[in-house]
């Protein structure tokens, strides 16, 4: 025996409602669904892809820096040094390109450079030999003897041209030895520890242990600290976080300061070199805190990495370009057909496949815009896909372009860097030879 018929008032009811509920399903599926996007390139890309194709550079990826928009980085950078009144140092190793370094160094009046590996001390000796160096790490005392030995037959005034980096009681020792064993004055710059927590001091009783070594050894002549603050950007801007981890920088270093000052070794503050700050940072600093200088180097071309407030208004300089092999629908390879077509059903931003000369840089696609690397095929150094809705209208030989997340080492990797002024490239600068 069936049971009693629903009356037909709550059977419409239910109705209505399994009716509501899917309606509202294919609402918010059609509300999440990926728009189309993307477009042609800007005027400035196109301007950028001109210069290249002309200058027959289209063929193969080129690093390329508009040299427009570096210039517009120096001159803000020397009005930021100008108004904080610290002294500025180039950080070599973010900008490894002799002719970029001397347009740097021109641009902002300085020879200082922070430097990271003895290779380009040695470069830094041979092409700019009144430049001075502050090493950016503590170097294996082993480096520094090699070093030593090279500059002094190339008769290059080392003792008076470098700081060495030292961390601790034990490495100072070893810089001590070696002083003597060559008989030769050596400068030595103490790392402390701000915060940071990658090296450095982190005690001002070992500081002053290491002024104390110092000051009984005549061939040591301290050049200065160096307090590394990158961290202080990273830390959430929460709760007054962030303004807490400057602070505790800032007084870390201002304690340093004073042991120096109060230590056998004082002399003029001026003479010493306090040096702290990055490209994220060195615009919290002037003259009235503890340090006298800032580092920095990757600000001036400004990689993604550098997308931070207080560096809003300079403008990334600095691209990959590299042309367009292949274009055509995006096909998903064989055995995954079915996922490819409910992908591309859902993402119109799947339509079309770039497939580019190289890829899997430490850089993001950036122009035209709207292109993506493919989930499903991954990223290629070789061949890499990238994909789009057909919006950016590309054909094979034209060029993409992606942003370097860092100038460190993607710089290095193209050959010479392609200067573009204008809409011409006007230069092909040299790079450094990669090195950690
Ligand atoms: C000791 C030190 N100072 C400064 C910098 C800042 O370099 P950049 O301005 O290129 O970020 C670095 C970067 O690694 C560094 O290690």
């Amino acid at each position: 025996m069936s049971g009693p018929a629903h009356p037909p008032r709550r059977r419409l009811l239910k109705m209505g409602a399994r009716l509501g509920l899917g309606l509202g399903a294919v609402g918010l599926l059609a509300w999440a669904r990926p728009a189309a996007q993307g477009q042609p390139h800007d005027a400035h890309f196109s301007r950028l892809a001109r210069a290249l194709q002309q200058a027959g550079l289209g063929h193969a990826p080129t690093l390329v820096i508009d040299r427009d928009r570096l210039h517009a980085n120096l001159t803000r950078i020397r009005q930021d040094m100008q108004a904080s009144g610290l002294a500025l140092r180039l950080v070599n190793k973010s900008l490894p390109c002799l002719p970029l370094l001397d347009e740097a160094a021109r641009a902002q009046g300085t020879q200082r450079q922070m430097v990271f590996n003895t290779p380009y001390l040695g470069l830094l000796a041979q092409q700019q030999p009144d430049h001075t160096a502050l090493l950016g790490k503590p170097l294996p005392v082993q480096a520094a003897a090699a070093f030593l030995e090279t500059a002094a037959g190339m008769g290059w005034p080392a003792a008076d041209r470098v700081q060495w980096l030292v961390d601790t009681p034990a490495r100072l020792a070893q810089y001590r030895a070696l002083a003597r064993a060559r008989a030769e004055p050596m400068q030595v710059n103490i790392e402390i520890d701000v915060g940071l927590h990658r090296g450095g001091v982190t005690h001002i009783a070992t500081l002053q242990e290491m002024l104390a070594l110092m000051a009984q050894e005549p061939l040591l002549r301290l050049g200065g600290l160096m307090g590394y603050d990158a961290h202080t950007e990273k830390v959430p801007d929460a709760l007054g976080q962030r303004e807490r981890a400057r602070l505790a920088a800032r007084e870390t270093y201002q304690a340093c300061v004073e042991a120096v000052l109060a230590s056998p070794l004082a002399r003029d503050r001026a003479s010493f070199t306090f040096n702290t700050g990055g490209s994220t940072t060195y615009r919290l600093h002037t003259a009235d805190g503890p340090a006298n200088e800032v580092a920095l180097g990757s600000a001036l071309v400004k990689p993604s990495d550098f997308d931070t407030p207080l560096l809003a208004d300079l403008q990334p300089a600095a691209w990959i370009a590299t042309p367009v092999l292949k274009v055509a629908r995006f096909q998903t390879p064989t055995g995954v057909e079915a996922l490819g077509m409910v992908l591309q059903a859902w993402d119109a931003n799947q339509a079309v496949a770039h497939h580019i000369h190289g890829g899997n840089w430490l850089a993001q696609p950036a122009s035209p815009a709207g292109l993506q690397a493919s989930g499903l095929i991954g990223a290629s150094s070789n061949q890499q896909v990238l994909l789009g809705s057909g919006r950016q209208r590309l054909q094979p030989d034209d060029l993409v372009f992606w942003r370097p997340t860092q100038s460190e080492a993607v710089l290095q990797q193209f050959g010479d860097i392609a200067v573009v002024e204008g809409d011409r490239v006007v230069a092909m600068w040299p790079v450094f030879p990669a090195r950690a």
